[in-house]
């Protein structure tokens, strides 16, 4: 029987925006963004990582949020309102933060684990092997996910606007003054190879060299990497194409301006991600050598960074923890908004009460996610994917289903059933409807149409293994 009284909502489009920049800005921002960075040598990721924000990004973003105010529903339900026939591409969309929960709480808890520990055993964490030391380990990577795991639960138990709202009006403007800060520190400050300007220069300087072959040419296989690289990057960064910006933009009101909020939250989740750029580069510059970003790839703020505090000294045992506080904040309003798609779905398409949906999502959730870190052991398994990734074990698998295969094909058909089936129109009245002007109109059409379904094959077949040949 049916509990829910009135639909729950934000308070105003402030309390929406940083709700879904709290969403965006996560471990994309402050973790894969300035791996990404480095790898294509800084400023020329930067430039076309901004151009496709603005193209790209902003149509999926726009879309994803105005599918959920106009039909007022969560994924599940949003798209059968769309279109009867398309309901099927509503479970889909569903099924993605179901699996991404599972593997985003084990991480936030590995975050926990380093905000301790930079505390306690300060030292330890900037030895090579203390992270895999803790990954594997059987007991405590299970402790520090449930901790992760309750936060996050509490804040989605207490509701749309007395959870979510309230705790991403504290987090947004703590992290983000976190983030400038320690970016300001790290790159006035001097290391044994460097100084962190000139680690700061190095990032954002384009350098067309980095494209070219060795004997000059313009290097194809590099550029379309990059590309790929940056496009898949700017999908995870922007939460789009898992149902959570559909749910979000069911909870805002029929007035607000949501050409103006999606540029608000472009302008968050990318300054925050140059921040971070901005921190990670500098510093590895300064204390280590660039050349460990790249080999130890996705470990970087695991494995490269506890290294360069315990090199900063004294300043160090203080920028480390707060680092790491930052990054939990940002690793919290993602799974915060990742559970609530879930949530939000469950309380409409069951008629559940919400409380208890929280406690039972949160429940099987905990039981999944266990499962999760004994994948680093016990479960072990260390298969090869179709992109060419060996060793991988159950997080990077659920990872690789997620976010390389579910979230591409949902997104493709998105914009088939919204540029050729219901065509753009129905967008465009809905962005409109509070009376504001919608300012990238024309683009978003040619986008939807065609340039971004073009986008998503590009990445599924990339996902698939289909550009192997061009790493040989
Ligand atoms: N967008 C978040 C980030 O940049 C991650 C995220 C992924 C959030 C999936 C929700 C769901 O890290």
């Amino acid at each position: 029987m049916s509990t829910q009284t009135k639909k729950s909502s934000f308070s105003g489009g402030l309390g929406f925006v940083l709700a879904a920049a709290g969403s965006a800005v996560g471990l994309g921002n402050l973790w894969r963004f300035p791996t990404l960075a480095s790898k294509y040598g800084g400023g020329l990721f930067l430039i076309v990582y901004l151009i496709l924000v603005l193209t790209f990004g902003f149509s999926l973003l726009i879309t994803d949020i105005a599918i959920g105010r106009k039909t007022g529903k969560s994924s599940i339900e949003a798209y059968k309102m769309v279109s009867p026939k398309w309901s099927f591409l509503g479970k889909l969309t569903f099924a993605v933060p179901c699996i991404i929960i599972t593997y985003y709480v084990v991480i936030g808890g590995w975050i926990l684990k380093y905000m301790v520990a930079s505390v306690t055993e300060f030292a330890a964490t900037s030895s090579d092997d203390y992270f895999v030391n803790f990954i594997t380990s059987k007991v405590s990577p299970i402790v520090f996910m449930l901790v992760f795991l309750a936060i996050t639960s509490f804040v989605v138990y207490c509701g749309v606007e007395k959870g979510i709202e309230k705790f991403s009006k504290y987090i947004m403007p703590a992290l983000l003054i976190m983030v400038i800060g320690i970016a300001i520190f790290v790159i006035c400050s001097k290391g044994e190879s460097g100084t962190g300007f000139d680690g700061f220069l190095k990032y954002i300087t384009p350098n067309i060299n980095d494209l070219k072959t060795e004997s000059g040419k313009a290097d194809v296989v590099k550029i379309m990497n990059l590309l790929l690289d940056a496009m898949s990057q700017l999908f995870f960064s922007l939460s789009v194409a898992m149902g959570i910006m559909i749910t979000y933009g069911s909870y805002v009101k029929p007035d607000v301006d949501l050409s103006k909020s999606v540029k608000q939250i472009e302008i968050f989740d990318t300054a925050v991600a140059f921040l971070a750029g901005a921190i990670v580069i500098p510093a590895v510059y300064a204390f280590s050598s660039l050349g460990e970003i790249a080999k130890s790839g996705p470990g970087v703020i695991f494995v490269v960074l506890p290294d360069v505090f315990a090199q900063m000294g004294i300043a160090g045992k203080i920028i480390g923890p707060v680092f790491f506080l930052m990054v939990a904040f940002a690793a919290l309003t993602s799974s915060v908004s990742i559970m609530e798609a879930i949530v939000g779905a469950g309380v409409e398409t069951f008629k559940l009460d919400r409380k208890k949906t929280a406690l039972a999502v949160a429940l099987i959730s905990a039981v999944a996610a266990v499962i999760v870190c004994l994948g680093y052991n016990v479960l072990s398994f260390g298969i090869s994917l179709p992109t060419g990734a060996t060793g991988q074990n159950l997080l990077d698998v659920l990872d690789y289903i997620s976010n390389n295969l579910l979230m591409p094909i949902g997104s493709l058909l998105t914009c088939v059933l919204i540029g050729w089936v219901v065509k753009p129109m129905w967008i465009i009245d809905e962005i409109e409807s509070s009376g504001h002007k919608f300012g990238r109109k024309k683009l978003y059409v040619v986008m939807i149409k065609y340039i971004a379904p073009l986008m998503m094959i590009l990445l599924i077949l990339q996902s698939l293994g289909a550009f192997k040949f061009l790493s040989k």
